[in-house]
């Protein structure tokens, strides 16, 4: 560990003097807000990016770990949705003085939880919407607004977020979901660092496929 110290999961700013980067797990108030270790949000608080997000509705926005979220990325959840099944969207239930029953759950458009995975990259200003699931790995790109479920290890960009590319060949992405190295204890990951972060791929397939037989 780095001059003595160990990283800290429930430590606010991992940066000593800087408060706009926090690890988010240990800001959260919300139940239905869950957070792995380590991921980060480049702001200064996590929750006024979740918006939409009613009781109600039950809906959960799930994270991984050592995900990475850059300033203005915004979580729309389901609460944002407007009935859409009649021809007005306009929700006069929410409004007072307005004669309407709020619309039972099966009219609403309703897209479950939103489930970001493990070390996910996720761009400045994107957006992402109710129920979107984003595999391990993947990397959405400045501005993106994902609107589909992104495989693990793929790059997205624009609005409707496309892939553009995965960033590894099959057999490193498949070594990578069986190796999980962000649920090992803090020293080993500490450890892994040379080859989690080293460039030659053909080198790290190696080391990686060592490590999970
Ligand atoms: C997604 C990203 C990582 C892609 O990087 P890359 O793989 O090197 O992609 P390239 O630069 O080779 O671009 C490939 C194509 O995608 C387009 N593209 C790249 N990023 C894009 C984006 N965010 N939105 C729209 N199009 C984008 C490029 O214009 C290029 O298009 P072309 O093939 O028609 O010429 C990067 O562009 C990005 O958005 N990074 C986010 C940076 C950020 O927000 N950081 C926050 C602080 S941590």
């Amino acid at each position: 560990m780095k001059n003595g110290k160990i990283p800290n999961p429930n430590t606010i700013h991992p940066i000593v003097g800087y408060d706009k980067e926090i690890y988010v797990k240990p800001t959260i108030k919300n139940p239905n807000i869950i957070v792995g270790d380590f991921t980060y949000i480049a702001n200064s608080d996590f929750e006024s990016h979740v918006s939409h997000h009613y009781e109600w509705n039950g809906d959960k926005l799930i994270i991984g770990k050592f995900c990475q979220i850059a300033s203005g990325v915004e979580f729309v959840m389901n609460g944002a949705n407007h009935q859409m099944n009649a021809v007005s969207t306009f929700p006069f239930y929410t409004l007072e003085g307005w004669n309407m029953e709020a619309p039972t759950m099966s009219n609403m458009p309703l897209k479950g939880d939103t489930i970001i995975g493990n070390d996910v990259w996720i761009g400045q200003n994107a957006v992402i919407l109710p129920g979107v699931k984003i595999g391990d790995g993947a990397i959405i790109g400045a501005n993106a607004v994902v609107g589909s479920n992104v495989a693990p290890y793929t790059i997205v960009v624009g609005n409707p977020a496309k892939e553009i590319r995965k960033r590894f060949d099959n057999e490193l992405i498949e070594l990578m979901l069986k190796f999980k190295w962000w649920d090992k204890p803090i020293d080993e990951i500490d450890k892994l660092i040379p080859i989690l972060t080293c460039s030659d791929l053909e080198k790290v397939k190696a080391e990686i496929r060592k490590l999970v037989e």
